[in-house]
């Protein structure tokens, strides 16, 4: 069979150097016969990506995510199955066969690829049409907004009219203009354009495909801005408003600012800076907050002078704060009551804007300045009030040397000293020998002093983590044995649950774990440890002996357990 088939796409990874092509996205380093570095799918703290060269895959052992190379292309780029095989094999300098029997093409990519074509010619429609409105044209021209920078944003106008663009587009059908998210439905039954009489912002995806579009009304008409709905190729909160020219601008970027409005984006653009985004008009989500790290290790909010700005910031500090990773640092610009950066730019020139993000105050220090100002430090219930609000936000920063010093910080302020132990992920079951004796079901593991899985086990599971599907080769006999200790170690728990409900990947096990168990954190640590030293077939061996050797070991054990409450019995 000519085409595309399972063989051929097999073949297409052998020809790619796995470790080559992701390290495009992400910073590898080696370890073992393998390489490791921080999950692109996941807020990541320690390298938990890992991937194999040998077998062409990647697994993260943080969240579970793994894949083979055209999964880790698709995901990686938002790309359906075809068009990651289209940027494998350009990668591997492989042509793709060409005559496709129709079935091997994605019906899915056939339709994606329609929606952004016709995303694209409306952005181009529009586009057009503001070069032809003199009213369009007037009102660019008062906000100052000059006709190269608009081109650069692919700035244009939707007209006054219910069927401008369904006209234009006329060779597209409804239903996907519908799918787009360019028309609406009214009450008639008929299909109307979406946007009229409004400045057209196109949304660009991370690789710069128009995705959706902000259209701002002229007047100041409610709403201001109309945006376009979720769509197949549109989730807001997974965009940032000016990505893709940010990261295609290749110069060395200090920072990256983070503004409230797309005309701030554009404004501050036209002044020259190529290193600001916004957020599609809702709060910071934490996919966001990934890809504005991607973008610099410096990041500065400078949201609008008002209440809701405020607010914003605040809310935004809290999030980066509860994913913030070493070397990673926010700054915060305050503008004047009733300013946004494009208003700011206007009317006090562009050197005084940047003077505000040079002198920008670093986040810890707008995080104590914002709470000291709605305190009044002299009365211990109010200095009790501020720590209480503070602690909320710091006992989520992952990082342990910064929060340790923003404890430090307000016990300096406030006088209270927080617990040390307020991160949950931190806090260790300290159960002893004798307490675990005095209720058996208690699980054997947690013996240990400091309330993690002994070694050997550790390394067992470890093994078993990355090869799941050997569990499906146990005996039934020996599944029956391990099935007894299911309530005392963490390994025959595992061991019976991929078993019992034929799980398949570490993601799958570690979701049948409730979030706040003991057993998902001590999973999670174990998996984050590293790619077991062991591969191929001798794998197989090792983990069958490990798991025996640790069958004989618990047995003894729960002897020895027994032995002791007979004797304290008898006592
Ligand atoms: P702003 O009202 O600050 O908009 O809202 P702006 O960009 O500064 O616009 P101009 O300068 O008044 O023209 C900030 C962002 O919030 C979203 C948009 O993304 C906007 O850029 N927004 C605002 C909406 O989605 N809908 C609205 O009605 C208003
Ligand atoms: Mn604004």
């Amino acid at each position: 069979m000519s085409g595309i088939t399972k063989e051929w796409i097999r073949d297409l990874q052998t020809k790619v150097d796995a470790a080559q092509l992701i390290q495009q996205y992400v910073t590898l380093e080696k370890s073992g016969n393998g390489y490791k570095g921080k999950c692109p799918f996941h807020q990541d703290n320690t390298p938990s990506f890992y991937v194999y060269p040998n077998e062409h895959r990647y697994h993260c052992f943080g969240c579970g995510e793994h894949g083979d190379l055209i999964t880790f292309i698709q995901k990686q780029r938002n790309l359906s199955f075809m068009e990651a095989i289209e940027t494998l094999a350009q990668f591997a300098g492989v042509e793709v066969p060409r005559q496709l029997s129709s079935h091997a093409v994605d019906a899915q990519a056939r339709k994606n690829m329609k929606l952004y074509e016709t995303m694209a010619a409306a952005s181009s429609v529009f586009q057009k049409a503001l070069q032809k409105n003199s009213q369009a044209k007037e009102y660019m021209e008062s906000r100052g907004i000059k006709t190269q920078i608009a081109k650069k944003y692919g700035l244009g106008y939707a007209p006054k009219s219910f069927d401008y663009l369904k006209g234009a587009l006329a060779d597209t059908s409804e239903r996907i203009l519908l799918e787009c998210g360019l028309l609406v439905n009214k009450e008639d039954g008929k299909y109307y354009d979406k946007f009229r009489d409004r400045i057209m912002f196109p949304i660009h995806d991370l690789n710069g495909r128009e995705v959706g579009f902000g259209g701002r009304s002229l007047t100041d008409k409610v709403p201001k801005y109309l945006n376009s709905p979720e769509t197949p190729l549109f989730r807001k909160g997974e965009l940032l408003y000016g990505f893709h020219l940010v990261r295609s601008a290749r110069v060395k970027l200090d920072n990256v600012i983070v503004v409230e409005g797309y005309t701030d984006v554009v404004m501050l653009a036209q002044h020259g800076f190529q290193n600001v985004v916004a957020p599609l008009g809702t709060a910071l989500t934490n996919l966001q907050i990934q890809l504005l790290k991607r973008l610099s290790k410096q990041i500065v909010f400078c949201f609008d002078g008002d209440e809701a700005g405020q607010k914003a910031t605040w809310r935004a500090l809290e999030n980066c704060y509860s994913q913030l990773e070493q070397g990673q640092t926010y700054q915060i610009v305050s503008l004047p009551q009733g300013y946004d950066p494009d208003s700011y730019v206007n009317d006090f020139g562009v050197e005084r804007f940047q003077a505000l993000i040079a002198a920008a105050p670093l986040s810890s220090k707008y995080f104590f300045d914002t709470l000291q100002a709605q305190y009044d430090l002299k009365s211990p219930e109010s200095r009790m009030g501020m720590a209480e609000q503070a602690q909320t936000v710091i006992q989520k920063i992952p990082y342990e040397p910064f929060r340790e010093l923003m404890i430090q910080e307000l016990a300096r302020i406030t006088g209270v000293t927080l617990k040390r132990t307020i991160n949950p992920s931190i806090k260790k079951n300290k159960k002893s020998f004798e307490d675990s004796l005095e209720s058996p079901t208690e699980r054997i593991t947690k013996f240990h002093s400091n309330g993690n899985v002994p070694q050997g086990e550790r390394h067992i599971l470890k093994t078993l983590l990355y090869e799941m599907k050997f569990i499906h080769l146990l005996a039934r006999r020996d599944l029956e044995r391990y099935l007894e200790f299911q309530n005392n170690s963490l390994l025959f728990d595992v061991i019976a649950r991929i078993h019992r409900n034929k799980l398949e990947s570490f993601s799958e096990l570690i979701s049948s774990y409730d979030p706040k168990s003991w057993e998902y954190e001590q999973l999670q640590r174990i998996a984050k440890e590293g790619i077991p030293k062991i591969r191929g077939d001798a794998h197989y061996d090792a983990l069958h002996g490990g798991i025996q050797a640790w069958l004989t070991k618990c047995q003894k054990q729960k002897r020895a357990i027994n032995l002791i409450k007979n004797v304290r019995k008898k006592s």
